[in-house]
């Protein structure tokens, strides 16, 4: 098939080579130059594990193509992919001026049948203001689907080969038929495409990312509660999440959900139901908890440090908002940074791939170490904020060796409490017991 895929951001990028990887012809459209001429001399623009060698085979193989020119870039497509940004708006809404200004110029366009995807994440009702803007101008027969990106970030290729479900929101037979064929080779494990009409696709990303949030905000204040009541929040987290009806995955208590879509997209629910004049409560205090996560470790930080954090200096690791991507969009680690810059305190960080996007957004205001125990140096605290790999099986003997004094602050959880005990360190985490020699 000839597809079209309008934005080569993170989705956009990830949808287009995965496509061109079962076989069909990719255009990606952008209207950055410099990304496109990246792209085109074969240099990929995010850092996503797999990804790069996918894009490079394709690249090669002439099955993908990048281009600014959306008049180019659409001529043979039977099916373009909207993948453009909507941000969230003064009010917290989504924005949809990208997408419906490029809806708009497709009307002018196209000059055959075309099926039309809304990929990006976008409110219900979407689809339909996509069919009005690009009827403006169109002369040719068309239709509008809602196929919702489940992507996470770290694991986009995979989740794209091989995803859960594939949801297609449409009325028309026609596109049906067309989107079915096409994600044909991605479900043939079984795994289900789901038809249905376009508002309840467009729902159904908002309810799933407002549900994985209100599952880490529930847990968040199951373990402040652990704290308050001496319970211990990794028991709690096994022994509820035997049960399928809770599951054992998304448990995991920690300094707050961050990332593109979490954050953006539990907002723009809470403000379409708004639009509705329904209060959507729960989502409301999903925000609340996860606001006052990002900063969770400050007050214990505080009291700690009793005589202030002024003077004081941290090691910071971790800085991307999870681990395996160098994403640091609503990071909790910014948070922190500013909380403790704020407070007059010294910082100096690590992040085996973030630093460069920390750098452009927080500048000189802290220090940038090169290697995660080089940090450690003259350090009062080291504060944990996202769990790569590397900082789970640390060499203790070195941080004890550099680090001035023996504490830990860890915002996920990735040590036993006990053998921090045994190895003498003055350990904090969230919703455990403190670990005090
Ligand atoms: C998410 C959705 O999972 C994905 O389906 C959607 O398409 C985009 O948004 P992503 O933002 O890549 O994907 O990250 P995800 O791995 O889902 O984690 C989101 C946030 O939740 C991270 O900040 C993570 O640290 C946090 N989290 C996750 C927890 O705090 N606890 C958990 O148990 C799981």
């Amino acid at each position: 098939m000839r597809i079209t895929v309008v934005g080569t951001g993170y989705v956009g990028l990830v949808t287009g080579t995965c496509f061109a990887e079962t076989g069909n012809n990719v255009t990606c459209v952008d209207i950055d130059e410099n990304k496109v001429k990246k792209l085109s001399s074969g240099q990929i623009t995010i850092y996503e594990p797999g990804l790069e060698k996918l894009f490079e085979r394709n690249l090669k193989e002439g099955r993908l193509h990048f281009t600014t020119g959306l008049a180019e870039g659409i001529k043979d497509a039977q099916v373009i992919f909207l993948a453009l940004p909507t941000p969230p708006g003064a009010d917290g809404a989504a924005d949809l001026s990208f997408v419906l200004k490029v809806a708009e110029q497709l009307g002018n366009l196209m000059t055959d049948y075309k099926v039309i995807v809304d990929k990006s994440t976008v409110p219900v009702g979407t689809a339909e203001k996509v069919h009005a803007a690009i009827l403006k101008n169109s002369k040719v027969e068309f239709d509008v689907v809602s196929n919702p990106e489940f992507l996470r970030e770290g694991v986009a290729v995979d989740d794209f080969m091989k995803p859960d479900r594939v949801v297609i929101g449409t009325n028309s037979e026609r596109a049906r038929k067309v989107m079915g064929d096409l994600y044909a080779p991605f479900v043939r494990q079984g795994n289900p495409i789901l038809y249905m009409d376009e508002r309840s696709a467009e729902l159904t990303k908002y309810a799933a990312n407002s549900f994985l949030a209100t599952k880490i905000s529930f847990m968040n204040e199951v373990a402040v509660l652990c704290e308050k009541l001496g319970a211990d929040v990794d028991m709690v987290r096994r022994g509820i999440g035997s049960d399928d009806r809770i599951g054992k995955r998304f448990l995991f208590p920690g300094i707050g959900y961050g990332g593109s879509c979490f954050p953006k997209d539990v907002q723009a629910l809470v403000r379409s139901s708004e639009e509705v004049k329904y209060d959507f409560k729960i989502l409301n205090a999903v925000m609340d908890v996860n606001e006052k996560q990002k900063v969770f470790l400050i007050p214990k930080i505080k009291a700690y440090f009793k005589d202030g954090l002024k003077g004081k200096r941290f090691a910071l690791w971790g800085l991307a908002f999870k681990p395996n991507t160098d994403d640091i969009r609503e990071a909790p680690a910014l948070y922190i940074i500013e909380a403790l810059v704020n407070e007059g305190a010294t910082v100096c960080v690590f992040d085996p791939e973030a630093m460069p996007n920390v750098k452009q957004v927080v500048g000189d205001k802290i220090q940038y170490a090169k290697h995660q125990y080089d940090c450690l140096e003259g350090a009062d605290a080291l504060i944990i904020a996202t769990e790569w790999s590397v900082f789970r099986t640390p060499d203790f003997d070195q941080i004890n060796a550099i680090l001035k004094n023996k504490v830990i602050f860890d915002g996920r959880n990735l040590f036993d409490v006990q053998r921090m005990q045994e190895l003498g360190f003055y350990y904090e985490s969230v919703g455990r017991a403190v670990s005090k020699p």
